[in-house]
């Protein structure tokens, strides 16, 4: 339904975005947009049918886009546009076999998320949010010598995990704070990146020995997926600080639980976690040396209207059968 043109550029949109996003799909000469306009997903059953027919999609990390979700879009289905730089969501096996393109928002949410990624290690190590509480709680009675206290970054070693473009704009921000070290690690070294910071390419297992701070930036990979486990808790320093803005899933969660609780690391800051959201009465949630954020890295107004614009961009490309601006490579 719709005629030759509308069918041709018919796509749905999974949420509400930006309006800036959402305009410059409706302005599209024979674009035909439907949309799921609620803050909160599209419900499964909602997004299978919804789906159906449609030559485009403009999705969100939080719908997982996977054979079922295909096959209810059928043949039609030409381009998928993720409002987001990572694609763990998408089953890009299943994608690549049917030869659909898919768009990604890459470096507009870079700044975005370093600066976020600078925040919560900070809140983590001189533990703002617990000492904040205090004000409020009475516990504040004055100042003590020894209260409070907590790690700072000056003559420290820091340790990217994944030195790409968010890891590298978190070094470069972190640097001034007279980080002394860089290590990194990876698929393999990158000399190109790392020589602005004198990072040194490591393993693993020497990186969680070494550093002062960890900060975990990598995509989620069936290599990366849990890495962050026992045996990585206990290499760290007692003194170190652990901070993840990549995915949940990176992390043991059970693992990072027991380390901080049991005092084998000194705290923690998450931006994202498995589940997301996480239920409130889960035990991480219960530590003082603990901050977690419900995945805000890339919320700001500007970027996440940004986000949007590329979004639409890259799936208006894709449509007319064009370069998009960000083209996952399959
Ligand atoms: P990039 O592709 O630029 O960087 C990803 C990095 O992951 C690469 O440097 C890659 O290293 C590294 N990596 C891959 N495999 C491994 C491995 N086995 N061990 C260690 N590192 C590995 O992506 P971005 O920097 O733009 O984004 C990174 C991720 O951040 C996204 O995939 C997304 O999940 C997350 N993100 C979270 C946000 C939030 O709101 N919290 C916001 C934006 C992104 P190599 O090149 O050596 O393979
Ligand atoms: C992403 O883009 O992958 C983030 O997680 C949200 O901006």
């Amino acid at each position: 339904p719709g005629g030759a043109l509308g069918a041709a550029m018919s796509v749905f949109v999974t949420r509400r975005i930006p309006a800036e996003g959402l305009r410059v799909l409706s302005q599209a000469s024979g674009c035909r947009v439907q949309q799921w306009d609620s803050e909160e997903p599209v419900p499964r059953a909602e997004l299978l049918s919804r789906v159906a027919g449609t030559r485009g999609l403009l999705c969100l990390l939080s719908d997982r886009i996977d054979r079922e979700v295909l096959d209810a879009a059928g043949p039609g289905l030409k381009v998928i546009s993720t409002m987001s730089v990572g694609f763990d969501h998408l089953a890009l096996d299943e994608i690549k076999k049917r030869g659909i393109r898919v768009g990604y928002t890459p470096d507009v949410l870079t700044d975005a998320t370093a600066e976020l990624s600078v925040a919560l290690l900070l809140s983590a190590c001189r533990r703002l949010l617990e000492a904040a509480q205090q004000v409020k709680s009475g516990g504040w009675t004055t100042w003590k010598p020894l209260w409070m206290c907590g790690y700072g970054l000056s003559d420290s070693t820091v340790g990217i995990i994944g030195l790409g473009r968010i890891g590298q704009a978190v070094a470069r921000r972190l640097k001034p704070f007279g980080v002394k070290k860089f290590l990194y690690t990876g698929s393999g070294p990158k000399p190109e990146s790392a020589a602005e910071f004198g990072a040194e390419f490591v393993p693993l297992a020497r990186l969680a020995e070494e550093s002062d701070f960890v900060v975990v930036t990598c995509a989620l990979t069936p290599a990366t997926q849990g890495m962050c486990n026992k045996d990585f808790f206990s290499r760290m320093k007692k003194t170190s600080v652990f901070v993840n803005t990549s995915r949940g899933a990176v992390v043991n969660q059970e693992d990072l639980y027991d380390a901080l609780a049991q005092g084998q690391i000194a705290a923690a800051g998450l931006d994202v976690t498995t589940p997301e959201p996480l239920p409130t009465d889960h035990p991480l949630l219960s530590l003082k040396n603990c901050v977690i954020l419900p995945h805000i890295g890339s919320a700001t107004y500007a970027t996440r209207s940004t986000m949007a614009v590329l979004a639409a961009n890259n799936l208006l490309a894709g449509l007319r059968g064009e370069p998009m601006p960000h083209e996952l490579k399959l």
